[in-house]
């Protein structure tokens, strides 16, 4: 059977390149790898880049079913050929893409070579593209980050929208050692931190593990459940969470044109303490 490196090498879209050096050690320990455009990516850059500049902004919809979901995302009908043929050839590759514990890294995503404007045109069509093709209006999602004042944080979680795939790349970030990227595999949180903390309740735990096995069908649910088990003051356990936690959370500065891909049922996320504000261009994020 393939790696899923070699899959990820072969769908052409990417290709691998040596750790940033401030980022060895964790990358090694982690056993994560870095990847960068193709050439063959770069190179046709510039078809979506103009495309990109006719669409203008995407759209951004909002669904009726959840609160507050919202996903930007473009009419197909308006694209050139030549731009959708390339943008199908693209998703067609995300829509074979299935992480399981891996952690991948990547740099150079938005460059002087593929700016931000492309970059956001391009998963918007993305989006648009998997959800035709999956028949499903949330099978893939592109969704507005939520903004946030300065002095924030925000702790690990997981997003448990419907797509399990999770691809963060960083736009606008602080400059500095603030707004740091937290990770930590989930299956670390059930098998080590919770296990850790003497008379945390069984039946919470099972549940929380629970949470894991479930398939989606509203996000929400899911991902506050999970959030205020760990996060919620009005639990006892949540500083011995939080100490454990920092034990082996992955911290690491990423800056614009980096970011990760994981598997959101298998990692979970975070920002670390940023002074200041958290705007919308901040990240990034397709879920698909
Ligand atoms: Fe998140």
């Amino acid at each position: 059977m393939l790696s899923l490196t070699s899959k990820l090498l072969i769908m052409k879209l990417f290709k691998e390149i040596p750790s940033p050096s401030e980022h060895i050690e964790i990358s090694k320990a982690n056993n994560a790898k870095w990847f960068t455009w193709s050439d063959e990516i770069l190179n046709k850059g510039k078809i979506i880049e103009s495309e990109a500049q006719k669409y203008g902004p995407p759209d951004e919809i909002a669904f009726q079913t959840i609160d507050n979901a919202r996903t930007y995302s473009v009419d197909i009908k308006r694209i050139n050929p030549v731009a959708l043929k390339l943008i199908k050839e693209i998703s067609e590759a995300f829509n074979k893409l299935m992480l399981k514990d891996e952690l991948f890294f990547f740099d150079k995503i938005i460059s002087e070579y593929f700016s931000s404007e492309a970059f956001r045109f391009l998963l918007s069509s993305i989006r648009a593209v998997l959800c035709t093709r999956r028949s499903d209006n949330m099978g893939s999602l592109y969704p507005p980050l939520s903004t946030a004042k300065p002095n924030n944080t925000f702790p690990i979680h997981c997003d448990f929208y419907i797509p399990t795939q999770l691809w963060n790349i960083f736009d606008e970030v602080p400059e500095g050692n603030q707004g740091t990227s937290l990770l930590l595999p989930v299956d670390v949180l059930l098998n080590k931190v919770i296990k850790s903390i003497p008379n945390f309740p069984q039946e919470k735990a099972a549940h929380v593990k629970n949470l894991f096995k479930d398939k989606v069908v509203n996000n929400d649910h899911a991902y506050y459940d999970l959030f205020s088990t760990l996060h919620n003051k009005e639990n006892w356990w949540v500083n011995d969470i939080s100490r454990e936690i920092d034990k082996y959370v992955i911290t690491l500065k990423l800056n614009r044109g980096q970011g990760y891909m994981v598997n959101d049922r298998k990692w979970l996320h975070g920002r670390g303490y940023t002074a200041d504000e958290v705007t919308i261009k901040r990240l990034h994020r397709l879920l698909f």
